[in-house]
């Protein structure tokens, strides 16, 4: 069992959060329970290079596109007062692609890391990076710190940004820390589950109780293995440079409908495991 999440600062938004909504987002909304949104929400963001493709544009056009879907995810989220939200931005795995685009994609991160900065000052947002950052190029990883330590006074959200992320290395990054610990202090001792989830790159945050992912792929890719433990999972067609706000809260209201079990029997949820909000903080 992950352990109960040490986070108190949950908050309840106001109807009016999101502002003037199309009437399709007004329909999502009206079925939202504002009091049961999930802590944490993770994304899989697939399927930019698709709808580059079929648009007849080199692929990078779908990865720029992305970033629009990530920035009215991230604002929507921060106003609906979601504790976390992590977003899959490069996998270990993505080194494999093209040079081309790697170099897009860690240009593009830092663009916009650096265009973005308003937003998320203006929404009280921290961010946290996620993954083996001391590996990135030398400007990412200064940027990263940047970014991090600019709103590290912030209360709000925190956005997380998966870079350089596998869920795998993360299991190894935790066990040698926790191994270099133990040696350090001269002795051996059995490994709880607690120890692991405190040694994870997601320390502190609970785990993601819903899992997006886009274009339609029914896999993990190697994404919070550990965490996603419980995780509802929500797979949409929608390609993700065309997700907008409308798809983010279709996918609330779905999983608002899911009866989440935690390997026990109806009404047996460990309430250290649920979504609890307070009102008042
Ligand atoms: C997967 O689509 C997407 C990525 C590997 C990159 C995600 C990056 C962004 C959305 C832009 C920047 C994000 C942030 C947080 C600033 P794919 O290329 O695998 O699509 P395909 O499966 O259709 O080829």
């Amino acid at each position: 069992m992950p352990p109960a999440s040490p986070h108190t600062t949950l908050q309840v938004p106001v109807s009016g959060a999101l502002g003037p909504l199309t009437a399709e987002e007004a329909r999502f909304f009206e079925k939202l329970d504002l009091l049961r949104l999930p802590r944490h929400l993770a994304v899989i963001m697939d399927g930019n290079g698709r709808w580059a493709q079929q648009r007849h544009l080199p692929r990078v056009a779908g990865h720029r596109a992305g970033t629009k879907s990530a920035r009215v995810t991230i604002e929507t989220c921060a106003r609906l007062k979601i504790e976390a939200l992590t977003l899959y931005a490069f996998s270990v795995e993505n080194w494999r692609r093209p040079k081309t685009e790697t170099d897009f994609l860690m240009q593009l991160l830092r663009e916009y890391l650096r265009k973005e900065m308003p937003l998320l000052q203006k929404n009280d947002i921290r961010i946290r990076f996620l993954g083996r950052t001391d590996e990135l190029p030398q400007g990412v990883q200064d940027d990263v710190r940047d970014a991090t330590e600019r709103t590290s006074r912030n209360r709000g959200m925190v956005l997380c940004i998966a870079l350089n992320y596998g869920g795998r290395a993360e299991i190894v990054d935790a066990m040698n820390a926790i191994l270099a610990e133990q040696n350090g202090r001269g002795h051996r001792e059995r490994i709880s589950e607690e120890t692991l989830a405190h040694h994870l790159y997601t320390e502190g945050l609970p785990d993601p109780d819903l899992l997006i992912r886009t274009s339609g792929e029914m896999r993990i890719s190697n994404f919070l293995l550990w965490q996603i433990a419980y995780a509802e999972i929500f797979v949409t067609e929608t390609l993700w440079p065309d997700f907008n706000r409308a798809r983010l809260l279709e996918a609330l209201v779905e999983y608002q409908k899911r009866e989440r079990r935690y390997g026990g029997i109806r009404g047996d949820e460990p309430d250290a495991h649920k979504p609890a909000r307070v009102v008042g903080e």
